[in-house]
């Protein structure tokens, strides 16, 4: 089973994916955990071109590239790999990530990414997304500039939220929308019931 997360900053993504490997790891579930950009030795060298504050001449197109080669290293080193071994694998963002941010937040349109995703990832697909539903004017963003994504304005990140919104209308059975209450622990329910009840996990 391949397990993807989504959602914009700032959405507590990091917490329910601790609170998942949390409960995984007490029910004796083993899981490959990885993050996007990054998680191959490549993959985060690649990260840190595309984060750095210090690129801010990068074109869209280069870093919707280097999302796409970033991942292409992945799904060959570790994703393809651990699907045919049988594992479960938990991965912090992917493709509908490059879709939401470079295809709607940059303007790249969503097909373009697709287009140029279909190199780096070939038909491996998640097969299940999990998507922390909170529109970008609730959430817990703060005034967080630490990388160049954060950098971008509100109307970028509004973008990208319609985006994802756009993508789950396109294929709703893949998705499973989940609306982050404050009680991290309580999302955390609606998670792993969810994810149970797909079969994805115990
Ligand atoms: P990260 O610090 O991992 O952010 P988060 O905790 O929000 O997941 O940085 C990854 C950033 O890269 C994040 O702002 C989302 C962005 N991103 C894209 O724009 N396109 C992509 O394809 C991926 C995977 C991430």
């Amino acid at each position: 089973m391949f397990v993807t997360f989504e959602g914009s900053e700032g959405v507590g993504k990091s917490t329910q994916l601790r609170l998942l490997k949390t409960y995984l790891e007490q029910t004796g579930q083993p899981a490959v955990y990885i993050r996007e950009p990054g998680s191959t030795e490549i993959s985060e060298q690649i990260r840190a071109v595309i984060l750095d504050k210090a690129n801010s001449a990068m074109e869209d197109m280069t870093e919707a590239l280097l999302y796409a080669a970033s991942r292409a290293q992945l799904v060959r080193e570790v994703i393809l790999p651990a699907i045919d071994e049988g594992k479960l694998i938990i991965c912090d963002r992917y493709i509908d990530s490059s879709v939401a941010y470079q295809g709607y937040g940059r303007g790249l349109g969503a097909q373009t990414i697709k287009y140029i995703n279909a190199y780096a990832i070939g038909n491996c697909m998640p097969d299940v997304t999990v998507f922390l539903d909170l529109p970008p004017k609730k959430n817990w963003r703060g005034d967080r500039q630490d990388d160049r994504i954060e950098q971008q304005s509100d109307e970028f990140f509004e973008r990208v939220y319609k985006g994802y919104l756009a993508e789950i209308e396109l294929s709703p059975s893949r998705f499973v929308c989940i609306k982050p209450e404050f009680d991290k622990n309580a999302t955390s329910q609606k998670i792993i019931s969810a994810l149970r009840q797909r079969g994805a996990i115990r």
